[in-house]
């Protein structure tokens, strides 16, 4: 597994994750780094500009979230299990790739996530579908678990989980020990923007996930306010794709 924290070329205020922490898996004795990849390609840092600007409506919010998520699932696809697969073309017999069984579950971290949700499953249509329902008290900022429709067991499969704000970082903490504890032993969480306090958080308590976890994100951004507000962020992603309810 490697590291790949890239620059931001838009120019928008953008930190190095703090160093590569290694986390063992205790089952196997196996190390796992984590994986963070800035997907800082010009048409998403252009797409995120719109998306970052309060001017831009709900409609066109959802539009560029989709968007942009269409283009980090293909990074973050990268390392998606594929297998064998023999075919014939018109001209000869040959053996392509195909995603291998069973096929990766897509978790989207209600509520935000959800904005993400058809742009990830237009690259993997034939993914399933768990929901997780995690909620954030705006007080103290701990997290807790409301809703959860998942398979039964994830014994085996690759888990894309997408939700659009890594601010603390203890969403996503608790949704991988969630998913790991359900038996998902691959996660990718896909996030528009992150926090470096955030991301340095989720990589100390990925050391105690014992599976592989990789980060793509849109950005990085400065820092976190005394709300948990990313800095300079978006605001509230859920209240901006569906309104303040
Ligand atoms: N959640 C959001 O929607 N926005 C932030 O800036 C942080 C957490």
């Amino acid at each position: 597994l490697r590291r790949n924290a890239s620059t931001n070329r838009s120019g928008t205020a953008h930190r190095r994750t703090p160093a590569h922490l290694a986390c063992t898996d205790v089952r196997h004795g196996i190390s796992f780094p984590m994986q963070v990849h800035v997907a800082d390609h010009p048409l998403i840092q252009h797409k995120l500009t719109y998306l970052r600007d309060k001017r831009t409506d709900s409609p066109t919010f959802r539009r560029l979230a989709e968007e942009l998520v269409t283009l980090l699932a293909y990074e973050a696809t990268r390392e998606v299990r594929t297998e064998p697969f023999p075919i014939e073309t018109p001209v000869a017999a040959t053996t392509g790739i195909k995603l291998a069984n069973p096929k990766p579950v897509i978790v989207p971290i209600l509520r935000a996530g959800l904005g993400m949700l058809e742009g990830m499953v237009r690259l993997l249509p034939s993914a399933e579908v768990g929901f997780l329902g995690m909620v954030r008290d705006e007080e103290t900022l701990e997290v807790s678990a409301y809703a959860n429709r998942l398979p039964e067991s994830l014994h085996g499969r690759q888990v894309f989980v997408i939700d659009p704000m890594l601010a603390t970082g203890h969403t996503l903490i608790m949704a991988f020990e969630f998913l790991r504890d359900l038996g998902a032993d691959d996660i990718t969480a896909v996030c528009l923007l992150g926090a470096p306090e955030g991301i340095a958080t989720v990589e100390e308590a990925v050391a105690d996930i014992g599976i592989p976890v990789r980060l793509v994100l849109g950005s990085i951004d400065e820092k976190l306010n005394d709300k948990g507000y990313i800095v300079p962020g978006l605001g509230d992603a859920g209240d901006r794709l569906y309104g303040v309810v």
